[in-house]
């Protein structure tokens, strides 16, 4: 029978058990107020894909303190206890529903092109990032320059981290995911391009994974073994699509099983086809970037990138290295994308005119 994966069960994700193997992939649409408080608009947004039959819901990126991590304007934050209370309502509408709720946590860094708090912008070294503001976030041209992040703000991050993970919790979140991948300050570290430092930070692999493992050690402290912690890890980035790590397969090792040690309970892997060799054949054996996360983390691994039909969502799940698959655009497309599947119905193909002119949510998805 085609699809069965996607409803094998039992499905552990650290302390949660979810009903199925398909979450809603994390995706930012700009409709929060303007200091970063979640809207009604949101709750019935993300009661959609509950009501729709998701297992698991993660939330958009949400900025985790008022310095420099707000990427976007309209972005919601979790920042402050008002940001906190905001976010109840969605928490409690998709576990009425039927699923768990999982909050993204993203410092843009130096990709920031709205930012209600300041207009610096921050990043590892003082590097230009590649690429162009996204139109569709309110962003036109070059992304500005970047100042280096100092040690000071550095251990400042890793506390807001620490502390908004402790106040997605007490706003009734299942767990929290770190946002490391698609070229925000955690993966700015990561790349070698981006990060320029010659502290412990920056250098060698195992010098540039630190902030993302010292963030992961600093969560975990805060929110205890019983509660989820993930991260998302990529190599391309919404600036520089096509990025790969030099070291292919070798990084791979070092990333995954140094975040895994730092005490994640999943590893959150996307890629524009989670279904493609990861790195060419002279630097690794041709497995997928899931793969390498599930053979160098020993952990659940959730895959996102182009899963959108069963049939490929089935088979990565077959293929006994992911445990989860998060679905983006079909999922915009097709809120009821898992009813869908199960009952054989026709899905919708994505129309990028849902997010033009901008990403905010449209009243067709209330
Ligand atoms: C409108 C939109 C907003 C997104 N925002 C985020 C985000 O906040 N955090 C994140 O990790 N990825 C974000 N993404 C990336 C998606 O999670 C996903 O990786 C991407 O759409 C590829 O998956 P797909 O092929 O299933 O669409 C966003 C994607 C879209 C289309």
């Amino acid at each position: 029978m085609a699809s069965q994966h996607l409803w094998s069960t039992p499905v552990q994700l650290g302390p949660l058990s979810l009903k199925n193997r398909i979450a809603v992939a994390p995706m930012t649409r700009v409709s929060a107020t303007e200091d970063g408080l979640a809207t009604s608009d949101m709750v019935r947004y993300y009661r959609g894909f509950a009501e729709g039959g998701f297992g698991l819901v993660i939330t958009e990126g949400v900025y985790p303190d008022r310095a420099h991590s707000q990427g976007y304007l309209y972005q919601p934050g979790i920042a402050d206890d008002a940001q906190a209370q905001s976010w109840k309502p969605v928490a409690d509408a998709i576990h009425g529903a039927g699923a768990k709720a999982i909050m993204q946590l993203m410092h843009a860094g130096a990709l920031s092109q709205g930012n209600h708090w300041t207009r610096e912008t921050v990043g590892p070294s003082k590097v230009q990032p590649r690429g162009e503001q996204l139109g569709f976030y309110r962003g036109e041209g070059a992304y500005p320059m970047p100042r280096a992040i100092t040690d000071e703000e550095i251990a400042a991050v890793v506390q807001a981290f620490a502390s908004s993970a402790l106040r997605a919790r007490q706003a009734g979140f299942d767990g929290v995911e770190i946002h490391g991948a698609n070229g925000y300050l955690l993966d700015q570290f990561l790349t070698d391009y981006a990060n320029g430092r010659q502290d412990r930070y920056g250098g060698s692999t195992e010098n540039r994974v630190r902030l993302p493992v010292d963030v992961v050690q600093a969560v975990r402290a805060a929110v205890g073994r019983d509660y989820l912690v993930g991260i998302r890890i990529s190599q391309g980035k919404v600036n520089d699509y096509d990025h790969k790590w030099a070291g292919g397969q070798r990084d791979a090792e070092l990333i995954f099983s140094s975040l895994a040690a730092a005490g994640v309970d999943y590893l959150h892997t996307t890629e524009h086809d989670a279904q493609a060799p990861a790195f060419g054949p002279d630097n690794s054996d041709g497995d997928t970037l899931a793969g390498y996360a599930k053979r160098f983390g020993k952990l659940p691994v959730i895959a996102n990138g182009k899963l959108g039909s069963p049939e490929a969502a089935d088979a990565i799940l077959a293929g006994g290295k992911t445990d989860i698959v998060a679905l983006g655009k079909s999922a915009l497309a097709n809120r009821d994308w898992p009813r869908r599947a199960a009952g054989k119905k026709t899905l919708e193909p994505f129309d990028f005119g849902l997010l033009q002119p901008l990403a905010h949510i449209k009243d067709s998805e209330l």
